[in-house]
């Protein structure tokens, strides 16, 4: 068995996953919990977006067998008091940005990849530090399930898919690629040879500073295992930002090389 996590709003993104754990296992779960431990801004958690009918269909047209679309009481029943915490990986970047946000993944993810017992769980490069974090745990934890990584897939104009792209303002969504095109300006400064990470942070930070609807909140190029900031680049790197458009917060990453 091959499980797909998600909280649902599905689109491409998450169909890679299931067409993926299609192609390697007998039979696919898709788990759609909306994970309320997850959301540090319960407003941030009210407004996400739920339409299960059009999840169910859109889990069978890409392969998924089963549908698993458990209640917050069903997940977290009357008495509930484990936490699962994982250390340092989940302190820098979205972990800073989202205090107990990790938490909370890492906590409803241990209890699905327990329940499936499935052999591999597929999780999209998308939220890298994520797959990092649910990786840690299960070695840790000593949870056999393998984990997968799954790449990033994008709108044709380079915005990242995800399911609060829909939130976005015309304006706001003309002017979203710029994340891409920020990676991309530090991608480029790369390959003409630029190993100082300051300079590449800088280079990324310059882009985003083009467009007035954008606030960052965090662009860094850190060590691709630890997260760490990196002072220069002499291996695998990974860059990454989170932005805000008004109330909408958006992440993206590209791997270096
Ligand atoms: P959700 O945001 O619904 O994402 C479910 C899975 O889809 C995650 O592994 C995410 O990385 C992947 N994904 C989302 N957008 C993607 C894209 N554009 N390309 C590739 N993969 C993409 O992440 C969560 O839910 C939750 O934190 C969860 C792991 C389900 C725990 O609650």
């Amino acid at each position: 068995m091959g499980l797909v996590p998600t909280m649902g709003a599905l689109h491409e993104g998450h169909t890679s996953l299931i067409r993926k754990a299609h192609s390697e296992n007998a039979t696919v779960l898709v788990s759609i919990f909306v994970n309320p431990r997850q959301f540090n801004d319960s407003s941030d958690f009210e407004a996400y977006p739920r339409d299960e009918a059009a999840d169910v269909r859109v889990c069978g047209a890409a392969g998924a067998n089963l549908v698993f679309i458990p209640s917050v009481e069903e997940i977290y029943p009357d008495g509930f008091q484990t936490t699962v915490r994982v250390g340092a990986l989940t302190e820098p970047l979205e972990g800073a940005a989202r205090p107990g946000h990790f938490e909370g993944v890492t906590t409803v993810v241990a209890i699905l990849l327990t329940l499936a017992g499935a052999e591999r769980a597929y999780f999209g490069q998308k939220d890298a530090q994520q797959l990092l974090v649910i990786r840690r745990m299960a070695g840790d934890l000593g949870i056999a399930t393998k984990i997968v990584a799954c790449p990033i897939v994008r709108e044709p104009d380079g915005l990242a898919m995800s399911s609060r792209n829909m939130r976005l303002t015309a304006a706001q969504r003309a002017a979203a690629p710029i994340l891409r095109r920020a990676l991309s300006a530090a991608r480029a400064r790369y390959d003409a040879g630029e190993r100082d990470a300051e300079v590449l942070r800088a280079s990324m930070r310059i882009t985003l500073s083009a467009e007035p609807l954008v606030a960052p909140e965090y662009v860094s190029c850190a060590d691709p295992d630890t997260l760490r900031e990196l002072e220069r680049v002499a291996g695998p790197a990974l860059l990454s930002m989170a932005v805000r458009f008004g109330a909408v917060r958006l992440i993206d990453n590209e791997p270096l090389p």
